[in-house]
């Protein structure tokens, strides 16, 4: 077989500047990492999720990034993160008082919004001998009737033709530390993190019975900006970086919130990963609006610089 590689990247988040928030540097890191992609040609891109900053509220934004994609020449596949659509669900407000947890789930409307600009949001494909399978992982544990169709689906994958490597998206990772870690308490200040930062909804042995039921050989995940391998029953999960902000630098001893994305090469003797850093970290710093996820309330569009 002839040696060839795809590029994997997520949690590029440049926002708008027609948006009631919006910082140049991460657009800059974006514009830097779509440059060296471009120039690196891989044979697709896989897109974790986190293709916005504020996609869940702003049509825009998904519609920028659809056309920024579409620009780069290349095959590429994408799947939703929580700022795309909506969080992954919470029936009780956690620990944190500014922000709406319940007021943050994932919605039908989300997807749909979503689907309308990127297609749908659960795919398989096959590219020499790897299989790719990615979904909106967010849906899980929602009881929307988009969780009842991605769950028929998974089924379905079960027959599908098995490759030498076979690889799964999601935006949110299966667990934090370890697999047989119990849930996280949203409501439990000490741990909030943790659960927001993990897609554990009760539904990490689905996950992984789908995982074991098709081959999968390799889980990669964004959301959390740090870079972390973790390994269990045989599949290699990579947390993958961000390209706009690190986060969680202190989680693990051997997490690295350094800026980029990873390179996957693909020959006779396997698949390799490399972490490819941004060739040039942006050092602007006249970013407008606030972090995190802003109640309503705290959305102040007369701060845009674009009306
Ligand atoms: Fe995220």
């Amino acid at each position: 077989m002839m040696p060839w590689f795809f590029v994997y990247v997520a949690d590029m988040q440049p926002g708008s500047p027609r948006s009631f928030r919006f910082n140049p540097a991460w657009a800059e890191n974006w514009a830097t990492a779509r440059r060296q992609i471009r120039d690196l040609g891989p044979e697709f891109i896989l897109i974790g999720g986190d293709v916005t900053r504020d996609g869940s509220i702003h049509d825009f934004e998904l519609e920028a990034m659809k056309a920024d994609f579409d620009g780069m020449g290349l095959p590429y596949h994408v799947i939703p993160g929580n700022m795309d659509t909506g969080n992954k669900h919470t029936r009780i407000q956690g620990a944190r008082d500014n922000r709406d947890d319940v007021g943050l789930n994932i919605s039908s409307e989300h997807i749909r919004r979503f689907e309308a600009v990127f297609g749908p949001t659960k795919w398989s494909f096959v590219h020499e001998n790897v299989r790719v399978s990615g979904f909106c992982d967010m849906l899980l544990g929602s009881g929307l009737p988009e969780e009842d169709e991605l769950l028929d689906w998974f089924e379905e994958r079960k027959a599908a033709v098995r490759c030498e490597h076979h690889l799964w998206l999601m935006h949110y990772p299966l667990f934090i530390d370890r697999l047989d870690e119990p849930p996280f308490d949203i409501a439990d200040p000490a741990h909030y993190l943790d659960w927001y930062f993990c897609v554990d909804q009760g539904s990490r042995k689905r996950l992984m019975d789908l995982f074991h039921a098709t081959g999968a050989t390799r889980v990669i995940t964004g959301h959390v900006h740090c870079r972390k391998d973790h390994a269990a029953e045989g599949i290699c999960f990579d947390l993958a970086p961000a390209t706009c902000s690190g986060q969680w630098a202190d989680r693990w001893p051997d997490g690295d919130p350094a800026l980029g994305f990873f390179r996957y090469d693909v020959d006779d003797a396997g698949l390799r990963k490399t972490f490819i850093p941004l060739a040039r970290v942006s050092t602007r710093d006249d970013a407008y609006g606030p972090g995190g996820h802003p109640k309503p309330e705290a959305r102040d569009y007369s701060l845009a610089w674009e009306k």
